[in-house]
């Protein structure tokens, strides 16, 4: 049976994310993580801090802190969230660690070793002032092309083209504002990634074919549009150096490789890191080298495609070594608010420190999934998550659970009622809940997730269907032994949600999962005899009633909310 590795884009150092990052990668990993766990797969999740390049720099000048210090509080910041949002990480790592130096350093040396890393001498921007190269966004000035005044190196935010920071009119330093610039000439490394194009192609031919479009599209447009040599490295104090051992010029310097190079590589690095904290237990390589029996699931959005489908593939397949590449690519579209964009730099929308301050995970974890943008842009309003939560999870799930156990508790007792042994109805009941959790089991196994949500919905629903039609509230004035077997069917269902709803509301599960005390509870998963029988919980065990699982949000809260967090359409 395959092993699984399991990887979500490396969010970007600084700052909090916003909910649509999360919903395009760590909370779509994590539920399939939790699915594979479950069913009795091997799997490590592995996710870390993307830590290099000018942004990171810029940010932790902005806050007045060195960048070393601003990017430790900065993970800390958002590995709290994470767990806040119960994301199961085997292992959150950083992508400025010692482990990543060394693997990066190690690929770009294997990389020349074999002809396809190489120095060019290129025309960069100089500050006099500052004494250094401006790369990317160190540079501003007026767009060419729309006239925009504070267009970066790197691209105009204006009209989004793409610059080259010599581009600029007017430029100035975004350090110290002079505009006492030079262009000099300065070796830089180059990826060959045009020597690579047909490897590439053979390996998007051989995978991609399995993939999502939204995956194999973009990878396949970027072949068409031809791969191109890039720089690698640039001029920084922050980043993976150049090793001096190879480029003892460049390294002499102090150029360090591009974010974009050492990222992709901290998948690995961070499995080092994972394995480093216990190396008697744990083997990174055999997770990522000549690793035949393991599957890799990368979670990512789309904008990060290209660099997971072609150049790190390039970069791997140029090393000549065994390295694992991925085996599937669940790529995501965007979550919009209100049809426009989240936007990071502009305040907008709904950030996940923020989430967590105004209702537990599990809400927002539900609704995240059950409205994934997988086939299309999914557009967060207030008025849907109120409506999904109040109807999915508080109506469907949290008032089943409560109303079967207090029920039975203000009737029969704080045990699990004996009474008539399952008749038909219990048989049909079984039946459906078999057919629907194979359902259930089949898209998790695709990464369909909005369609496993559909199924989890209406395994839910199952549930309440079989109440309204025993109606046990009737049923105990002139059958108490009837009524008895329905709350003690019900509990079982509840004990089978509390399972198989894990991967999507792990808190809440737990919390139903603890309603009953029984001698062992260990199960993991819930087989198809299981369902069809529908007998967990046995007549006698002793529960509790756990608090209201989901709150409705009212009319105030949501206007509350939209008050604070704005709801205009874009
Ligand atoms: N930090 C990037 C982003 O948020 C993603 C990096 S993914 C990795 O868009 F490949 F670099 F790891
Ligand atoms: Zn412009």
């Amino acid at each position: 049976m395959a092993r699984h590795l399991i990887t979500s884009a490396l969010p970007y150092i600084n700052g909090i994310k916003h909910l649509g990052n999360m919903v395009g990668s760590m909370l779509p990993a994590d539920v399939y993580a939790r699915f594979l766990r479950q069913t009795g797969r091997e799997t490590i999740y592995i996710c870390a801090t993307d830590e290099h390049g000018t942004p990171a720099e810029l940010a932790a000048k902005e806050a007045g802190l060195a960048v070393d210090a601003y990017c430790a509080q900065q993970h800390d910041a958002q590995k709290a969230i994470y767990q806040g949002f119960n994301l199961s990480f085997d292992y959150f790592g950083r992508s400025s660690s010692a482990e990543n130096r060394e693997i990066t350093q190690h690929f770009a040396r294997k990389l020349k070793e074999n002809g396809f890393i190489e120095e060019r001498a290129i025309r960069q921007v100089y500050s006099l002032a500052d004494e250094r190269f401006l790369p990317d966004r160190y540079i501003v000035g007026t767009c060419p092309h729309c006239g925009y005044d504070k267009a970066r190196g790197d691209q105009c935010e204006n009209c989004t083209r793409v610059l080259d920071p010599t581009d600029l009119v007017d430029a100035r330093s975004a350090i110290s504002g002079s505009s006492d610039l030079e262009v000099r000439e300065t070796k830089h490394l180059f990826l060959l990634q045009s020597k690579l194009q047909g490897e590439v192609e053979a390996f998007i031919d051989e995978h991609g074919k399995d993939w999502p479009v939204l995956a194999s599209s973009i990878a396949r447009k970027w072949l068409t549009e031809g791969l191109h040599d890039r720089a690698i490295t640039r001029d920084l104090d922050w980043g993976v150096p150049v090793p001096a051992d190879t480029w003892p010029e460049l390294a002499a310097e102090g150029k360090v490789f591009y974010v974009w190079f050492d990222a992709p590589v901290e998948y690995i690095g961070a499995t080092k890191e994972w394995a480093d904290q216990a190396p008697a237990e744990r083997d990174w390589k055999s997770w990522w080298y000549e690793a035949e029996d393991v599957r890799y699931t990368q979670f990512m959005a789309k904008d990060n495609v290209p660099f997971h489908t072609v150049m790190f593939p390039a970069t791997e397949l140029g090393t000549r070594e065994p390295w694992k590449k991925v085996d599937y690519v669940k790529a995501f579209n965007w979550l919009t608010y209100y049809g426009g964009k989240f936007s990071t730099s502009q305040k907008r929308g709904i950030f996940t420190d923020a989430a967590l301050e105004l209702l537990p995970a599990d809400y927002w974890r539900y609704f995240l999934m059950a409205n994934a943008p997988e086939s299309d842009d999914t557009s967060f309003t207030w008025e849907l998550f109120a409506a999904s939560v109040n109807k999915d999870l508080a109506d469907t799930l949290g008032n089943f659970v409560n109303r079967v156990l207090s029920f039975s508790r203000k009737r029969f007792g704080d045990h699990v009622p004996a009474g008539l042994e399952a008749g038909a109805a219990e048989a049909a009941l079984g039946e459906e809940v078999a057919r629907l959790l194979l359902e259930y089991q089949e898209h998790m196994e695709a990464l369909q997730f909005r369609k496993a949500a559909q199924a989890l919905r209406a395994l839910w629903s199952a549930g309440n269907s079989y109440l309204e039609t025993k109606a046990p509230w009737l049923e105990i004035k002139t059958n108490p032994d009837g009524a008895a077997l329905t709350l003690r069917t019900a509990m079982n269902l509840i004990h089978l949600y509390a399972i198989v709803s894990e991967p999507f509301i792990p808190a809440s599960a737990a919390v139903m999962r603890s309603a009953f005390q029984l001698p062992d509870d260990n199960a993991t998963w819930v087989s198809h005899d299981e369902a069809c029988s529908l007998s967990f919980v046995p007549e006698g065990t002793p529960f509790t009633v756990p608090p209201v699982l989901f709150a409705k949000i009212t009319e105030e809260d949501l206007e509350s909310y939209r008050e604070r967090f704005g709801s205009a359409e874009a």
